[in-house]
C-alpha cells in the first residue's frame, strides 16, 4: 500500500529513457528487475522497488528451547513496473523454497537481499503472491551502537520483538521500510503454556494439540513492517474494554505481574484521552505488553506497545499510545522525517502532564529551552534525522519543542484543530514534514516558514520563540 507509486513509475520511466540501457538493465519497456531499495537515500537497501505489498500472511512455529523458527510467509503484492525479478529483505535464516503465484521461482541471497526470479515476468500493475518457506535461528541486529539490539530477540521463555527501524527482516521476508504498509495475518505455533502476542486482535481461539498451541492474530489496518510483533513467552493477561469501548489487552511477564493492572487501566485511560485530543482511535484494539527482557526501552508496536524489562510509568504509556496516531496510523515515508513520530509522541507526554495538572507544556518547553547553547540538541536539527544517529534526543525533545513553539504562534484552538486535522487527513497513510508545514500555514493563515526553519533545520538554538 503505497500512495506515491505513480510518481515512482514516472521517475523510473524517465531514467529508463535517458539511460537507454540494454536488456534487463533499466529500459523503457519489457521486464526489469525491481530495485534492491525502496528509494530512501539514507537507507538505500531498505525496502525494495517494483512492487507494493497489500498483505502479509505469516505462519510461524517457534521453539524457545532451540530458538528455532520455522516460517512460511505469503505476501500479496501488486507490481509497479513489469518485473523480471524482485527483492525481499531477509537477514539470516535459510530459505527452502519460493513460489510466485503458486509456481516455483528461483532465488539468490546476497547480504540481506533475497532476489526472487519468477518463472515468467510479472506484468505492470498485476497482483501476485509470493510464498517463502524458511527456517533457522533468528539473530537480532546489534551491530549499530546507536540503535542497540532490535528485531526478533530470543528470550528464555520466548521472544521479544521490536523491529524499528529495519529489524522485521530478522524474522520474516518482506518489504522492510515504512513507505510500504500492509495488513497482516499471523498464525503462531508455540509449545503449550507459551502465549503468542501479535498485532491486532485474535482471529479465532487458540487451539492446542500434540503439546503445541496455535494462536491467530489479525491486524486489518495498514501497518509498517517495523511495528509487526510476535512477542512470545509466559504472560499474565487482563482483557476488557476501555470506558470508550475499545477492546483492551494488557499482558505482563510473571516477573512484572504487579504492573499488569496499572498497565491495563492507564492504557485504557490514555487511549480514550488521546481520542478526545487527536481524534478517533485508529485501530481495533489497544493495550500493552511488559516482558522481562531488559531492553530498557519501549516500542509502539501497533495496538500492542512493548515495554522491555521495566514497570512503565504514565509518561511512557502516554508516549507509546500517542504513537498509535503519530507513527502508526500516520507513517513516515522517509526516515529523515522521524520527528513527525518522536516529536509528536514526546509532546504528547507533555500534554498528559499538563492534563493531569503536574506540569504545563509551557514549563516543559522552558526546562528544555533553558539548556545552554552548547547542549548537543542545538546542533542537531530534528527535522532531518540522520541515519547514523536516527534516534538522537533532539528528534524527540527539540521535535516536541517545535510543536510547542508552533502552539504559541498559532494559539491553542488552531493548534489542537491542526493535530486532529493532520491525523484525520492522513489516517492509515504516509506523511512528510512539508505536508505538516503546509497544513499548519493553511489552518493558521500565517507564514510559519521562519519558525519551522529555526526549530527543525538550523544547527543552533532558536531565539526565544523562533
Ligand atoms: N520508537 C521507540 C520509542 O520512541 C524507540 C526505539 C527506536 C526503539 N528504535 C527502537 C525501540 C528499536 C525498540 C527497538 O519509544
Ligand atoms: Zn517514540
Amino acid at each position: 500500500m503505497r500512495s506515491d507509486r505513480r510518481g515512482v513509475a514516472l521517475v523510473v520511466a524517465l531514467v529508463g529513457v535517458l539511460a537507454c540501457a540494454p536488456a534487463d538493465g533499466p529500459s523503457t519497456t519489457g521486464p526489469r528487475a525491481g530495485a534492491p531499495g525502496i528509494g530512501d537515500p539514507d537507507f538505500p537497501k531498505d525496502g525494495n522497488g517494483g512492487y507494493d505489498v497489500s498483505h502479509y500472511d505469516l505462519v510461524i512455529d517457534y521453539t524457545p528451547a532451540s530458538k528455532r523458527l520455522v516460517g512460511v510467509t505469503t505476501i500479496a503484492a501488486s507490481a509497479t513496473q513489469e518485473l523480471s525479478a524482485f527483492n525481499l529483505d531477509l537477514a539470516g535464516l535459510d530459505v527452502r523454497e519460493v513460489a510466485v503465484d503458486g509456481a516455483p521461482a528461483t532465488f539468490t541471497r546476497q547480504g540481506d537481499e533475497l532476489t526472487v526470479r519468477p518463472a515468467g515476468p510479472i506484468a505492470d500493475e498485476a497482483r501476485f503472491s509470493v510464498k517463502v518457506s524458511y527456517s533457522g535461528v533468528p539473530r537480532p541486529i546489534r551491530d549499530r551502537a546507536d540503535l542497540g539490539t532490535y528485531g526478533f530477540i530470543p528470550t528464555a521463555d520466548g521472544a521479544f520483538v521490536t523491529s524499528e527501524p529495519n529489524g522485521a527482516k530478522t524474522w520474516f521476508p518482506g518489504n522492510d521500510h515504512p513507505a510500504d504498509k500492509a495488513a497482516f495475518d499471523f498464525t503462531i505455533t508455540v509449545p503449550a503454556g507459551v502465549t503468542a502476542l501479535a498485532n491486532g486482535e485474535m482471529s479465532g481461539k487458540p487451539t492446542t494439540s500434540g503439546g503445541k498451541t496455535t494462536y491467530r492474530w489479525r491486524e486489518r489496518h495498514p501497518m509498517v513492517t517495523y511495528l509487526a510483533t510476535a512477542t512470545l513467552g509466559k504472560f499474565e493477561l487482563r482483557q476488557g474494554r476501555t470506558s470508550g469501548g475499545i477492546p483492551n489487552l494488557a499482558a505482563a511477564d510473571p516477573r512484572f505481574r504487579s504492573s499488569l493492572d496499572r498497565l491495563y487501566t492507564t492504557s485504557a485511560e490514555l487511549t480514550d484521552y488521546w481520542a478526545t485530543v487527536f481524534g478517533p482511535y485508529p485501530f481495533g484494539s489497544t493495550g500493552g505488553v511488559v516482558d522481562d527482557y531488559a531492553a530498557g526501552y519501549a516500542l509502539e508496536n501497533q495496538t500492542k506497545p512493548l515495554y522491555g524489562g521495566f514497570d512503565p510509568d504514565e509518561s511512557i504509556i502516554a508516549h507509546e499510545l500517542a504513537h498509535q496516531w503519530f507513527g502508526n496510523s500516520l507513517s513516515i515515508r522517509r526516515w529523515k522525517d522521524l520527528w513527525l513520530n518522536e516529536g509528536f509522541a514526546t509532546y504528547a507526554e507533555w500534554l498528559w502532564a499538563e492534563h493531569k495538572g503536574r506540569r504545563t507544556a509551557e514549563a516543559a518547553f522552558t526546562d528544555y529551552y533553558n539548556r545552554p547553547a552548547t547542549d548537543e540538541i542545538w546542533n542537531y536539527p530534528p527535522g532531518r534525522a540522520r541515519p547514523d544517529d536516527l534516534f538522537n534526543d533532539s528528534v524527540y525533545s527539540r521535535g516536541a519543542m517545535t510543536l510547542h513553539a508552533l502552539r504559541r504562534a498559532v494559539g491553542d484552538q488552531t493548534f489542537f484543530a491542526l493535530l486532529r486535522t493532520w491525523a484525520a487527513d492522513h489516517r492509515y497513510g504516509h506523511v512528510t514534514t512539508d505536508e505538516f508545514v503546509q497544513l499548519a500555514e493553511k489552518m493558521s493563515g500565517k507564514d510559519l516558514g521562519a519558525l519551522f526553519d529555526a526549530w527543525l533545520f538550523q544547527p543552533r538554538k532558536p531565539s526565544a520563540l523562533g
